[in-house]
């Protein structure tokens, strides 16, 4: 019985904090890449995340391809990650972030990516 009460107590604990950090001090737009994005993009942004599989029709954009993302004005950014990728006549599996995260959230995520394609 101890033994399953531990880890559970563990599990909550670290939700508290994680909740805590993203109300009380605001995540930073690496730590929301890191809980949003990274399971299709990648963790480093190379659009291999777990959820990228060969099946799907098409892959996470690589967002550390320095002449794709240069495509893509800050405009573009904002919106795919606020509309999807279906608002943005892109694939639908991009998922739309814009009830989920702030403006100002996407704002700094928009500049995160721009760190990850140097561009
Ligand atoms: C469920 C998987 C998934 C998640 C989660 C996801 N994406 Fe994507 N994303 C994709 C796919 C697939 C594409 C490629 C769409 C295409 O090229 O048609 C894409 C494309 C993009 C593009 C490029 C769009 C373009 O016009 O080329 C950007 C920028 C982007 N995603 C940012 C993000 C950000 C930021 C997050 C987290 C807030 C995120 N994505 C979360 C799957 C995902």
């Amino acid at each position: 019985m101890i033994k399953r009460v531990i880890p559970l107590g563990a599990i909550f604990f670290f939700f508290v904090l994680v909740m805590l950090n993203g109300y009380a001090f605001g995540a930073s737009a690496e730590e929301n890449y890191q809980f949003y994005c990274a399971q299709c993009h990648g963790v480093k942004g190379k659009g291999d995340g777990p959820n990228a599989t060969e099946t799907q029709p098409v892959s996470p954009r690589d967002h550390t391809n320095t002449k794709e993302m240069k495509k893509l004005t800050d405009e573009d950014i904002i919106n795919v990650i606020k509309s999807g990728g279906a608002a943005t006549s892109k694939s639908t599996l991009m998922p739309p972030f814009g009830k989920t995260l702030t403006e100002k959230e996407i704002q700094e995520l928009k500049d995160y990516l721009r760190k990850l394609c140097k561009c």
